[in-house]
Protein backbone atom coordinates (compact mmCIF):
# COMPACT_ATOMS: atom_id res chain seq x y z
CA UNK A 1 0.00 0.00 0.00
CA UNK A 2 1.15 3.55 -1.00
CA UNK A 3 0.26 5.22 2.10
CA UNK A 4 1.85 2.35 4.70
CA UNK A 5 5.01 4.26 7.02
CA UNK A 6 8.19 4.67 5.13
CA UNK A 7 11.70 5.12 6.52
CA UNK A 8 14.30 6.99 5.39
CA UNK A 9 17.02 6.12 3.49
CA UNK A 10 20.71 5.96 5.33
CA UNK A 11 19.56 4.25 8.45
CA UNK A 12 22.40 1.86 9.72
CA UNK A 13 21.26 -1.88 9.32
CA UNK A 14 19.02 -2.70 12.07
CA UNK A 15 18.92 -5.80 14.20
CA UNK A 16 15.57 -6.42 13.42
CA UNK A 17 13.01 -4.27 10.98
CA UNK A 18 9.36 -4.86 9.10
CA UNK A 19 9.75 -2.70 5.50
CA UNK A 20 6.17 -2.53 4.94
CA UNK A 21 5.05 -0.97 8.16
CA UNK A 22 8.96 1.50 8.42
CA UNK A 23 10.12 -0.63 11.61
CA UNK A 24 13.62 -0.39 12.21
CA UNK A 25 15.13 -1.91 15.93
CA UNK A 26 18.32 -1.90 17.11
CA UNK A 27 19.93 -3.93 20.10
CA UNK A 28 22.60 -1.60 20.68
CA UNK A 29 23.91 1.18 23.01
CA UNK A 30 21.58 4.39 21.61
CA UNK A 31 24.85 6.47 21.59
CA UNK A 32 25.86 4.32 19.18
CA UNK A 33 23.33 3.95 16.55
CA UNK A 34 22.50 7.93 16.93
CA UNK A 35 25.77 8.87 15.37
CA UNK A 36 24.72 7.16 12.27
CA UNK A 37 21.61 9.05 12.45
CA UNK A 38 21.59 12.23 10.40
CA UNK A 39 19.59 14.84 12.23
CA UNK A 40 16.82 15.56 9.37
CA UNK A 41 16.25 11.57 9.23
CA UNK A 42 13.89 11.62 11.95
CA UNK A 43 10.29 13.09 12.57
CA UNK A 44 9.88 12.97 16.18
CA UNK A 45 11.66 11.60 19.36
CA UNK A 46 9.13 10.08 22.09
CA UNK A 47 10.85 8.46 24.98
CA UNK A 48 11.27 7.17 28.38
CA UNK A 49 15.06 7.34 29.52
CA UNK A 50 16.24 5.94 32.66
CA UNK A 51 15.50 8.31 35.39
CA UNK A 52 19.09 7.73 37.34
CA UNK A 53 16.95 7.22 40.26
CA UNK A 54 17.94 2.97 40.46
CA UNK A 55 14.12 2.13 40.43
CA UNK A 56 12.88 -0.81 42.29
CA UNK A 57 9.43 -1.75 42.36
CA UNK A 58 7.19 -2.37 45.22
CA UNK A 59 4.21 -2.25 44.34
CA UNK A 60 2.63 -5.60 46.08
CA UNK A 61 1.30 -6.75 42.77
CA UNK A 62 4.21 -6.23 40.52
CA UNK A 63 6.61 -8.68 38.76
CA UNK A 64 9.92 -8.95 40.17
CA UNK A 65 12.89 -7.40 37.54
CA UNK A 66 15.74 -7.14 37.14
CA UNK A 67 17.76 -3.60 37.66
CA UNK A 68 17.66 -1.69 35.07
CA UNK A 69 20.83 -0.94 32.76
CA UNK A 70 21.67 3.15 32.73
CA UNK A 71 19.65 3.48 35.91
CA UNK A 72 22.07 3.84 38.55
CA UNK A 73 23.46 7.42 37.73
CA UNK A 74 22.22 9.93 35.26
CA UNK A 75 23.04 9.46 31.56
CA UNK A 76 24.16 12.21 29.51
CA UNK A 77 20.52 12.51 27.35
CA UNK A 78 21.67 16.04 25.64
CA UNK A 79 22.65 14.54 22.40
CA UNK A 80 18.95 13.07 22.66
CA UNK A 81 17.26 16.54 23.92
CA UNK A 82 19.21 18.61 21.52
CA UNK A 83 17.97 16.43 18.31
CA UNK A 84 16.56 18.70 15.78
CA UNK A 85 13.05 17.23 15.71
CA UNK A 86 10.16 17.39 18.40
CA UNK A 87 11.30 15.88 21.43
CA UNK A 88 9.25 14.31 24.27
CA UNK A 89 10.86 12.46 26.92
CA UNK A 90 9.46 11.52 30.06
CA UNK A 91 11.07 11.78 33.29
CA UNK A 92 12.70 15.08 32.57
CA UNK A 93 11.82 16.92 36.36
CA UNK A 94 14.71 14.06 37.11
CA UNK A 95 16.98 15.93 34.89
CA UNK A 96 16.38 19.65 34.78
CA UNK A 97 19.73 20.86 34.78
CA UNK A 98 20.14 18.88 31.14
CA UNK A 99 16.93 20.75 29.42
CA UNK A 100 17.95 22.72 26.81
CA UNK A 101 14.87 25.46 26.93
CA UNK A 102 12.21 26.47 28.45
CA UNK A 103 9.39 23.69 26.31
CA UNK A 104 6.66 22.56 27.97
CA UNK A 105 5.19 19.78 30.25
CA UNK A 106 2.48 16.64 29.80
CA UNK A 107 1.62 15.66 33.50
CA UNK A 108 0.10 12.13 33.30
CA UNK A 109 -2.45 11.70 36.50
CA UNK A 110 -1.73 7.89 36.60
CA UNK A 111 -3.93 7.59 40.04
CA UNK A 112 -6.08 5.10 41.27
CA UNK A 113 -9.74 5.95 42.13
CA UNK A 114 -9.07 4.25 45.77
CA UNK A 115 -5.97 6.06 46.20
CA UNK A 116 -4.00 3.17 47.24
CA UNK A 117 -1.81 3.05 44.38
CA UNK A 118 -0.28 6.55 45.26
CA UNK A 119 3.00 5.28 47.91
CA UNK A 120 3.60 2.45 45.79
CA UNK A 121 3.86 3.68 42.57
CA UNK A 122 6.24 6.57 44.25
CA UNK A 123 4.18 9.31 43.01
CA UNK A 124 0.61 10.05 41.39
CA UNK A 125 1.64 11.68 38.63
CA UNK A 126 4.81 11.86 35.88
CA UNK A 127 6.19 14.36 33.82
CA UNK A 128 7.89 14.85 30.47
CA UNK A 129 9.16 17.69 28.86
CA UNK A 130 8.38 18.73 25.51
CA UNK A 131 10.72 21.06 23.26
CA UNK A 132 10.00 24.35 21.60
CA UNK A 133 9.28 22.27 18.68
CA UNK A 134 5.80 20.92 19.73
CA UNK A 135 3.10 23.08 19.69
CA UNK A 136 0.10 23.78 22.03
CA UNK A 137 0.48 24.86 25.65
CA UNK A 138 1.23 21.93 28.89
CA UNK A 139 -0.70 19.13 28.60
CA UNK A 140 -2.60 17.00 31.02
CA UNK A 141 -3.95 13.15 30.37
CA UNK A 142 -5.31 10.78 32.83
CA UNK A 143 -4.57 7.27 32.45
CA UNK A 144 -4.68 4.89 35.14
CA UNK A 145 -1.02 3.07 35.95
CA UNK A 146 -0.91 -0.35 35.00
CA UNK A 147 1.26 -1.59 37.45
CA UNK A 148 -2.10 -1.61 39.72
CA UNK A 149 -3.84 -4.81 37.83
CA UNK A 150 -0.22 -5.52 36.15
CA UNK A 151 -2.23 -4.92 32.63
CA UNK A 152 -0.40 -2.98 29.38
CA UNK A 153 -3.84 -0.96 29.08
CA UNK A 154 -4.79 -3.58 26.84
CA UNK A 155 -5.46 -6.21 28.83
CA UNK A 156 -2.04 -8.30 28.47
CA UNK A 157 0.49 -8.42 31.19
CA UNK A 158 3.38 -6.15 31.60
CA UNK A 159 6.93 -7.26 30.76
CA UNK A 160 9.06 -3.99 31.55
CA UNK A 161 9.04 -2.69 35.41
CA UNK A 162 8.67 0.89 33.91
CA UNK A 163 6.39 0.30 31.11
CA UNK A 164 4.33 3.29 29.75
CA UNK A 165 0.94 2.53 28.84
CA UNK A 166 0.05 1.88 25.64
CA UNK A 167 -2.19 5.14 25.13
CA UNK A 168 -0.21 7.63 26.80
CA UNK A 169 2.48 6.77 24.13
CA UNK A 170 -0.35 7.35 21.24
CA UNK A 171 -1.24 10.29 23.05
CA UNK A 172 2.68 11.67 22.66
CA UNK A 173 2.76 10.76 19.24
CA UNK A 174 0.16 12.59 18.39
CA UNK A 175 1.39 15.79 19.48
CA UNK A 176 3.60 16.97 16.90
CA UNK A 177 2.79 18.23 13.64
CA UNK A 178 2.32 15.81 11.04
CA UNK A 179 5.62 14.14 9.02
CA UNK A 180 6.25 11.19 7.43
CA UNK A 181 9.36 11.13 9.02
CA UNK A 182 9.55 8.33 11.66
CA UNK A 183 9.06 8.49 15.38
CA UNK A 184 12.44 7.65 17.48
CA UNK A 185 12.49 6.41 20.95
CA UNK A 186 16.24 5.52 21.63
CA UNK A 187 15.26 4.14 25.01
CA UNK A 188 12.28 1.58 24.05
CA UNK A 189 12.02 -0.83 26.91
CA UNK A 190 9.61 -3.43 25.99
CA UNK A 191 8.97 -1.02 22.87
CA UNK A 192 5.38 0.81 23.80
CA UNK A 193 6.17 3.57 21.63
CA UNK A 194 6.60 1.24 19.25
CA UNK A 195 3.18 -0.44 19.31
CA UNK A 196 1.88 3.07 19.42
CA UNK A 197 3.96 4.36 16.18
CA UNK A 198 2.19 1.09 14.45
CA UNK A 199 -1.29 1.85 15.80
CA UNK A 200 -0.88 5.41 15.17
CA UNK A 201 0.44 4.31 11.24
CA UNK A 202 3.76 6.25 11.78
CA UNK A 203 7.35 4.58 11.23
CA UNK A 204 9.35 3.50 14.06
CA UNK A 205 12.99 3.69 15.20
CA UNK A 206 13.65 2.12 18.43
CA UNK A 207 16.86 1.71 20.19
CA UNK A 208 17.29 -0.98 23.30
CA UNK A 209 20.46 -2.26 24.90
CA UNK A 210 19.19 -5.27 27.36
CA UNK A 211 18.65 -8.09 25.01
CA UNK A 212 15.96 -9.58 26.93
CA UNK A 213 13.59 -6.28 26.44
CA UNK A 214 14.61 -6.29 23.02
CA UNK A 215 12.96 -9.38 22.60
CA UNK A 216 9.93 -8.56 24.30
CA UNK A 217 10.24 -5.29 22.38
CA UNK A 218 10.14 -7.42 19.28
CA UNK A 219 7.19 -9.74 20.12
CA UNK A 220 5.11 -6.99 21.07
CA UNK A 221 5.68 -4.71 18.00
CA UNK A 222 5.27 -7.62 15.76
CA UNK A 223 2.00 -9.01 17.48
CA UNK A 224 0.89 -5.00 16.81
CA UNK A 225 1.55 -4.72 12.86
CA UNK A 226 -0.29 -8.90 13.14
CA UNK A 227 -3.20 -6.50 14.56
CA UNK A 228 -2.86 -3.72 12.10
CA UNK A 229 -2.88 -6.24 9.19
CA UNK A 230 -5.93 -8.29 10.55
CA UNK A 231 -7.72 -4.53 11.12
CA UNK A 232 -8.02 -5.55 14.80
CA UNK A 233 -5.94 -2.20 16.49
CA UNK A 234 -9.20 -2.27 18.95
CA UNK A 235 -11.16 -5.06 18.60
CA UNK A 236 -9.25 -7.70 21.12
CA UNK A 237 -8.22 -5.13 23.37
CA UNK A 238 -9.66 -4.46 27.28
CA UNK A 239 -11.83 -1.45 25.98
CA UNK A 240 -9.71 1.77 27.09
CA UNK A 241 -12.89 3.01 29.21
CA UNK A 242 -12.00 0.43 31.67
CA UNK A 243 -8.40 1.84 32.45
CA UNK A 244 -7.95 5.25 31.47
CA UNK A 245 -11.04 7.49 31.97
CA UNK A 246 -11.27 6.65 35.76
CA UNK A 247 -12.77 9.24 38.28
CA UNK A 248 -11.25 11.44 40.25
CA UNK A 249 -9.84 10.23 43.89
CA UNK A 250 -11.10 13.24 45.46
CA UNK A 251 -14.87 13.56 43.74
CA UNK A 252 -15.74 10.09 43.05
CA UNK A 253 -17.79 9.84 39.84
CA UNK A 254 -20.72 7.69 41.04
CA UNK A 255 -22.24 7.34 37.17
CA UNK A 256 -18.89 5.96 36.86
CA UNK A 257 -18.69 7.43 33.22
CA UNK A 258 -15.60 8.28 33.33
CA UNK A 259 -15.72 12.35 33.29
CA UNK A 260 -12.02 13.21 35.07
C1 LIG B 1 12.47 3.66 31.36
S1 LIG B 1 12.87 2.26 30.39
C2 LIG B 1 11.77 2.39 29.01
C3 LIG B 1 10.49 1.62 29.20
C4 LIG B 1 9.54 1.78 28.04
N1 LIG B 1 8.95 3.09 28.02
C5 LIG B 1 8.44 0.73 28.05
O1 LIG B 1 7.26 1.08 28.00
O2 LIG B 1 8.77 -0.45 28.11
C6 LIG B 1 14.43 2.68 29.74
C7 LIG B 1 15.10 1.59 28.92
O3 LIG B 1 16.34 2.12 28.40
C8 LIG B 1 17.24 1.04 28.29
N2 LIG B 1 18.59 1.61 28.18
C9 LIG B 1 19.40 2.06 29.18
N3 LIG B 1 20.54 2.57 28.67
C10 LIG B 1 20.45 2.44 27.33
C11 LIG B 1 21.30 2.80 26.25
N4 LIG B 1 22.50 3.41 26.46
N5 LIG B 1 20.91 2.55 24.97
C12 LIG B 1 19.71 1.95 24.73
N6 LIG B 1 18.85 1.58 25.72
C13 LIG B 1 19.21 1.83 27.00
C14 LIG B 1 17.00 0.21 29.53
O4 LIG B 1 17.44 -1.13 29.37
C15 LIG B 1 15.48 0.33 29.70
O5 LIG B 1 14.81 -0.79 29.13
Amino acid sequence: MSNRPQLPAGLPEPTWSDDTYGIALYRADCMDVLEQISGGAIGAIVTDPPYGINYKPTFPNHQKFDAMAGDNGLLDLRPILNWPCPVISWGANCYPEQLPCRGRWICWDKRHPSGVSDNALGSPFELAWENNKTPGPHKMIRIMHGAYLNDDGHGIKRVHPTQKPIRLMEFCIGIPPGTTLPILDPFMGSGTTGVAAVRQGRAFVGIELDSGYFAAAVTRIRQAIIDAQNGELFATHTPHTQLDMIPNPTTPNKKGDGEV
